[in-house]
Order: C-alpha cells, then structure tokens, then sequence
C-alpha cells in the first residue's frame, strides 16, 4: 500500500537513472539539476523502503530492489502507453460508434452515404433511425444522436445545419395527364387540379404550400397521406397530382408510371442538411462522416426527373 506514495514523476526520473546509471546525465536528459533529481530518488527509495542504488568507486549500479523498482515502472509506463493507444482508438476511427437520426424523405439517399462510409470504416458501428419531424426534433432536445439528416433545421432550437445536397422537389402527375404533354405550364393551372398532400409538419408539405401561396394559387387537397410511397401509389392510381422530393423517384422514374409535370418554377429548390446541437462536441466518427457527406453530397446532387 506504501507504494501509493510513489509518483509517476518519480518512476520517470529513476528510469533515466536506471538507463543512465549517472547523476548527471540523467538530470541533463530530464532538465533537472543533479540535487533535484538525487532529491526524488531520495523520496521514492523511502518510500520504497531500501536503497535503489549504491555507488562503488566512480559507478552506480543498482541494487536489487532498484531493479525491481525498475521492472515495475517499465510496467507501468507499458501500460499508460497502451492506454492511451487504446483511448486514441476509442476516440478515432478505427473503432467508435454513429447515430444518425433521418427525416423519412432522406431514406431513399442516406443509407448509401452511411454504407459507402461504413465500407471505408469497417471498424465502425452505425444506427440509423429514420422518424419524422417532431420525433427528430425530441431526439435532437435529448441529445440522443450524433447527427440529424432533415431538410430544414428546426428554428426553436440552436443548431448547426450544415447544407450537403440539393433536394429538388418536383411535382408529378399520372403518366396519362393531359398536362404531362405541355411545357412550360402557369403555375395557375394547376387551380382545378387534386392534390394528394404529404402529412402537416412535413418539409415537403411546408414547400409545396409556400408555391401555392406565393402564386395564389388554391388546390383541391384531395387527400393527406403520410408516406411518400403512399403517396406515388396514389398519384399512379389516379388520385391526383403530387409535390414529392426528386430523390423519393430515383428508383422508380423509369418506370412510365407517372409523369414528371413541367410546371414554371419547379424544382422547388431545398436542400439538405446535416444538423447537431451547436454546443455538441462531435465525436472523430461524427466528424468525419460530417465530412464525407458534405464531399460526397455537392457531387452527387441530383438533376430532377423529367
Ligand atoms: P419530409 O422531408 O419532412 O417531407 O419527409 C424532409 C424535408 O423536406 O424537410
């Protein structure tokens, strides 16, 4: 229990004793004089309990409890230096955790960005929820993810929002609509047309109405729906027409279900943003993938459908 008493300052400097087997140019290497140092080997052979050296003529050599204060603090220094490899490690990327919280729309982009990075990062262990406004928002308050993927940061809150990609939204019609033929078409002939409309909170909502206001122009709302494959399901039946983000059709806008409708001042243009609490500390993982995103996403953003 004594050794408790035994500083590391203490262990470091008997070390360079123990190597140099010389006063002097012990205290040389640790810039200490040689009384300072012979003061701390002092203390820490009392502590100890027995002399750690003894000197015959000119040399110093140690006795055997130096020697085994010797092999002890090899140790001991062994170990801070894998601990500190290991908390490196812990702290860089080749190891470490991601949570990623993502608005519903970004399903159809952001698991491609998260898988390419988990690739480069084999080590790395990624969640990813996907929720909707509200639930990201209370996540967000609780501080339960490292990064937010959404389209518009929430205003109530003080965030980083970090653009990283166009979101384009475009505005699609049942391939046979008689508009799908035209071009260039007023914002004000879409008066007479139904509308199926994403949820009350959704981002894409939020911009589609701001259009219609701006251009004074009053839909029939025929229906809300809360996902946009419901919706695209809708609008091929016939429903009506639809606002949705250009990545919700990636994989389907081949398929000549529907009809990209070219209407003046669409894309509406959004983009998207990585978000996180402004006073967080990001973690290496959180910050490179920040990174990675932000790169990958100006080259990757998307020329909208038509
Ligand atoms: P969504 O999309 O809320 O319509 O799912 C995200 C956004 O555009 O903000």
């Amino acid at each position: 229990m004594f050794l408790r008493r035994v500083t590391l300052h203490q262990l470091k400097i008997f070390l360079s004793l123990a190597r140099h087997l010389n006063m002097t140019r012990a205290a040389e290497e640790l810039h200490m004089t040689p009384a300072a140092l012979s003061i701390q080997i002092k203390q820490l052979s009392g502590t100890v309990g027995a002399p750690l050296h003894e000197q015959i003529g000119k040399r110093l050599f140690l006795t055997e409890a130096g020697r085994l204060v010797y092999a002890g603090a090899l140790d001991v220094f062994d170990r801070l230096e894998r601990l500190s490899a290991d908390l490196a490690a812990d702290q860089g990327l080749e190891r470490g955790n991601l949570k990623l919280s993502i608005i519903t729309t970004a399903q159809y982009f952001a698991p491609h960005f998260l898988g390419a990075f988990c690739k480069r990062h084999p080590g790395i262990e990624a969640t990813l929820e996907i929720a909707n406004r509200d639930q990201l928002i209370e996540r967000l308050k609780q501080n339960l993810d490292d990064l937010y993927i959404m389209g518009q940061a929430p205003e109530q809150l003080s965030v980083i929002a970090q653009p990283f990609m166009e979101n384009p939204l475009v505005l699609i019609a049942p391939a046979d609509h008689p508009l799908a033929l035209e071009r260039d078409i007023a914002p004000e002939r879409l008066a007479d047309e139904s509308f199926i409309m994403r949820e009350p909170g959704s981002g894409t909502r939020l911009a589609a109405e701001r259009f219609f206001e701006k251009h004074g122009v009053q839909v029939k709302v025929r229906m809300t729906l809360g996902s946009n494959e419901a919706v695209k399901q809708a609008v091929v039946g016939g429903l009506g027409l639809a606002v949705l983000s250009g990545h919700t059709l990636t994989l389907d806008a081949a398929s000549g279900a529907f009809a990209v409708l070219d209407v003046h001042g669409f894309p509406l243009r959004r983009q998207w943003y990585v978000i996180y609490p402004s006073t967080k500390r990001l973690s290496p993982v959180a910050q490179a993938f920040l990174h990675y995103i932000t790169e990958e996403g100006a080259s990757r953003s998307l020329s909208p459908v038509h």
